[in-house]
């Protein structure tokens, strides 16, 4: 069978239909699946390197921190949004059945080709990262059948050699914990302890810090040690999965685990070559921070995502992670965020990376459309430590994102693109003399689209939506709409939703690829902003850097 893209008036046809559909969710009733037990426990591991001390959990009373939402009575909840809510929850079951059906039990759906993928160790990626979206989208069926699967699934059988520690954390040990916080479900629990064993194991090094991958075979030689030139986040986002599992299970050793990362770089912060913050790349073998380049994008991300996530998380009640963020945010905003200059003066922020030589530092005004995460970092960074100009800055940089996804003639953002940054924040009027772009297809105010994929990503629609969370404000929903159908006319095709190759261009072909995030997080953003505020209060929860909702200490 040939697969094609859908044309935009069946396209147009079923948005239509779609919207006539209304809603009803039966409440969910509370089932016990067995548990089926992997085959190997991990937690019999004897380590080479033993901790001498375990940091135990806080037992401090949690804090009463300022709420993040906005006030209840200012939230409206009209016909209209129930319909954009259901358009998206089509959506979300479209692609879904495509896995179900050409990928079930494998990682990811080829969505041209229709068959499945192994991306990460062969352990359902797709199906564990969507689960809890299951449960919110109120597929109560749906999410008993993949609960009964999963239970059964024995993580200690992969053809892999080892695994990439932080995205089996954030997709597999998130997924699981995120979807059990939700329901309650014993065998998830369960689930997530087998997964979190395993992943204990790789802080079997020298100096307890983990390397990027866990390979078996070192781990069971003694061999393993930390990295010298790894990603910054890459072993330092592990605090909200690991504490989550501690506090679940009242096994410190996980929090004691991935702490002591953070207690590393909490030392370092103020010695890098951009104090506050840290390179791209650290040497966590010999627990060293020399590179000279800082950004807020790949490598670096989800490290600055965690630190007021984690002050949510356990309640204020270690002030370390509160200093954290807010040491670093003072220099994000100082040295990496610009206002570029735009074709309609827009007043917007746009993230860019610094580098350092002995001359100072230097802005480079690329973005990425990971960075967008940022928006909602300060949103809820500025809630959380009561400081209104971080969510002033964060109202700034989801506009931003917003006002590039539109200026692009598809409506989406490019995953890399560079800008021009105005002499001054304050104002900046467009000059059309000043605009050379390296690239002549790209829209006015853009220096260049280097990377003009668009990979289903979540990250600009997560900071629009923590912003209506914040505000309460639907210009907010009006932007995640108009993102929406933008999003749906590139990249839905025949079986479900595929990467765009190219989004200067309309008629951009597309990929064969659909990422777990793009239901874990993407369309469960898109499902939210769109419902009542009780549903994944952020006061009552915090979201993973992979969309999963933790409950929050109270
Ligand atoms: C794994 O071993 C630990 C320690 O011996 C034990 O408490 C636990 O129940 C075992 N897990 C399973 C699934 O058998
Ligand atoms: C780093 O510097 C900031 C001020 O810029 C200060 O608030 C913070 O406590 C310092 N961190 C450490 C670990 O000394
Ligand atoms: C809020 O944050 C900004 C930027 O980080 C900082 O300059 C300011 O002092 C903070 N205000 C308060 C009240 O903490």
């Amino acid at each position: 069978m040939a697969l094609r893209r859908r044309s935009r008036a069946a396209l147009a046809t079923g948005a239509l239909m779609m919207m006539l559909i209304m809603l009803h969710f039966p409440a969910p009733s509370p089932t016990i699946v067995p548990f089926i037990p992997g085959s190997v426990n991990w937690s019999k591991f004897k380590p080479f390197h033993p901790v001498d001390s375990t940091k135990l959990l806080p037992t401090d009373r949690p804090q009463p921190l300022p709420p993040v939402q906005a006030d209840r009575s200012l939230f409206k909840h009209t016909e209209l949004t129930e319909q954009r809510r259901a358009a998206v929850r089509d959506e979300f079951l479209r692609s879904y059945n495509a896995y179900k059906e050409y990928a079930w039990m494998m990682d990811e759906l080829a969505p041209l080709s229709g068959t499945g993928k192994t991306t990460f160790g062969g352990w359902a990626a797709t199906l564990v990262d969507s689960l809890d979206t299951l449960w919110i989208m109120g597929l109560n069926q749906e999410f008993k059948e993949a609960t009964v699967a999963i239970s059964a699934m024995d993580f200690s059988v992969t053809k892999e050699r080892g695994i990439n520690v932080f995205e089996t954390t954030i997709r597999h040990l998130g997924g699981l914990l995120g979807a059990y916080d939700l329901s309650g479900e014993p065998t998830l629990l369960q689930k997530a302890m087998e997964v979190g064993e395993m992943l204990y194991v790789a802080f079997d090094t020298p100096n307890r810090l983990p390397g990027f991958w866990l390979n078996f075979e070192d781990a069971r030689n003694g061999r393993q040690v930390a990295g010298t030139n790894d990603p910054s986040a890459s072993p330092a986002s592990l605090t909200l999965e690991m504490t989550r599992l501690s506090q679940l299970t009242g096994d410190p050793k996980f929090y004691d685990a991935a702490d002591r990362v953070i207690r590393f770089l909490d030392r370092i912060q103020n010695d890098t070559q951009l104090p506050g913050m840290w390179p791209l790349t650290v040497n966590f073998q010999d627990e060293t921070a020399e590179g000279d380049t800082f950004s807020i994008g790949a490598l670096a991300d989800s490290l600055y995502e965690y630190l007021p996530k984690m002050h949510a998380l356990l309640g204020g009640v270690d002030p370390m992670y509160e200093r954290l963020y807010l040491t670093s945010a003072d220099v994000v905003i100082d040295t990496l965020l610009f206002r570029p200059m735009v074709p309609d003066d827009a007043d917007i922020l746009i993230a860019g990376d610094v580098w350092v030589n002995s001359q100072g530092l230097h802005l480079s005004p690329d973005s990425q459309h990971l960075s967008c995460f940022a928006g909602g970092m300060f949103g809820l960074g500025g809630r959380l430590t009561g400081n209104d100009s971080h969510v002033e800055v964060g109202k700034k940089l989801a506009r931003g994102c917003g006002w590039v996804y539109n200026a692009f003639p598809t409506g989406v953002m490019p995953e890399i693109y560079g800008m021009i940054p105005c002499e001054s924040a304050e104002s900046c009027e467009w000059d059309e003399s000043k605009w050379k772009p390296d690239d002549k297809s790209v829209p006015k105010g853009f220096s260049h689209a280097r990377d003009p994929r668009y990979l289903l990503r979540p990250e600009a629609i997560e900071s629009i939506f923590i912003m209506y969370r914040i505000t309460a404000d639907t210009e907010w929903q009006d932007l995640a709409w108009k993102m929406f159908q933008s999003i749906m006319k590139v990249s839905r095709t025949e079986l479900a939703n595929a990467a765009v190759d190219d989004v200067t261009n309309a008629d951009s072909p597309n990929i064969d690829s659909m990422e777990s995030f793009w239901l874990a997080e993407t369309l469960k953003y898109f499902y939210l902003i769109f419902s009542p505020p009780d549903l994944i209060n952020l006061d009552e929860y915090v979201l993973t850097t992979e969309a999963h909702p933790f409950k929050r200490a109270k």
